[in-house]
């Protein structure tokens, strides 16, 4: 490698090194890049090649002394209950004095609300029903007018290996439940990634602030569940009626209910160029799938 390309390989911190951050800390390290991942934990995973790990936990006063000339960050982690962030609190002065040149925030589409089954874009009102969502409205908010080179992408539920139905069909858990009109958007972790990189990979001037990043096919989760089932060769529950169901769920598993919405990736997928890996939870499924039963193999 000659010295220019070791002075302009990224130098790539990832705050919060969860499922989404460690995916895309591995594909920034395989584009040669260094990569710091905080963790909670005082003693953080052992590391990978590459990847090194600082931990990070306000309430434990774990405040890591950033390295230097970091020139890309990307945000994982969500915000408290009441709309503040660790990451913004605690380590925002150290990112400004960074030479930075893009920092990705992971948002949700929940700053959206309910519209009822419509279709919501990056222009559509923000009216958060949902007090966590609230809270990420306050927060993307916050990170947006930072004063640093903030993107903010709007994600709805992550799916991928290790985060498919497959499990609770297997251990009979699953509950295939029936709302009528009801759809949910998602996307899978390597489309996270893949937009992410994408994003970054344009001039800056390029960048919108706020990218939805889901797939084509909004859709109930009973056809989801069902495809799963399909996948493994096994039976379906038995279907119950939301309003049968909904005395016996967690305000948690409630909340997922109450907003209903279908998220457009028109800015990302036409006018950004951005092509899906996986247009659908078919082969996203189906991927995750072997992916699963390929590291099992190897365990
Ligand atoms: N999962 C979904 O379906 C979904 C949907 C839409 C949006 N999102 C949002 O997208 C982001 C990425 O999701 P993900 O599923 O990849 O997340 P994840 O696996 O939970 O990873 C988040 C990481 O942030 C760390 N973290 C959380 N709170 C922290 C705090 N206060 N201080 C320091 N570190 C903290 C977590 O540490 P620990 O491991 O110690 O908890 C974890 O390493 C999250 O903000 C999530 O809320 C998720």
């Amino acid at each position: 490698m000659t010295d220019q390309a070791v002075k302009s390989a990224p130098r790539v911190l990832v705050i919060g090194g969860g499922y989404s951050g460690q995916r895309f800390a591995q594909a920034m390290v395989d584009q040669g890049a260094e990569v710091w991942l905080t963790q909670r934990s005082a003693r953080p995973e052992a590391p990978r090649k590459g990847m090194q790990w600082l931990a990070f936990d306000a309430s434990q006063d774990l405040i890591p002394a950033l390295p230097e000339q970091i020139s890309h960050v990307l945000v994982t982690i969500p915000p408290n209950r009441d709309g503040r962030d660790d990451a913004l609190e605690h380590l925002l002065d150290a990112l400004s004095r960074q030479p930075l040149q893009w920092l990705g925030y992971l948002s949700t589409t929940g700053v959206y609300g309910d519209s009822a089954g419509a279709w919501v874009s990056e222009g559509s009102p923000t009216a958060a029903t949902l007090p966590r969502s609230r809270a990420r409205l306050k927060a993307e908010e916050a990170w947006l007018s930072s004063g640093l080179p903030v993107q903010s992408f709007r994600l709805p539920a992550i799916y991928g290996p290790g985060r498919c139905p497959f499990d609770q069909l297997r251990q009979g858990t699953a509950r295939l439940v029936h709302k009528p009109g009801q759809v949910f958007c998602r996307i899978h972790v390597e489309d996270i990634v893949g937009a992410l990189l994408h994003c970054m990979a344009l001039a800056a001037h390029e960048r919108p602030a706020v990218v939805n990043v889901s797939d084509d096919v909004p859709c109930p989760s009973s056809e989801t569940l069902g495809f799963a089932a399909h996948l493994l060769n096994l039976k379906l529950p038995v279907y119950r009626r939301f309003e049968d169901i909904a005395p016996e769920l967690s305000p948690m598993a409630l909340s997922f209910w109450e907003d209903n919405r279908r998220v457009s990736n028109t800015l990302l997928c036409q006018r950004l160029g951005y092509e899906l890996r996986y247009p659908s939870y078919r082969e996203g499924f189906a991927a995750s799938l072997m992916e699963e039963q390929a590291s099992q193999k190897k365990a």
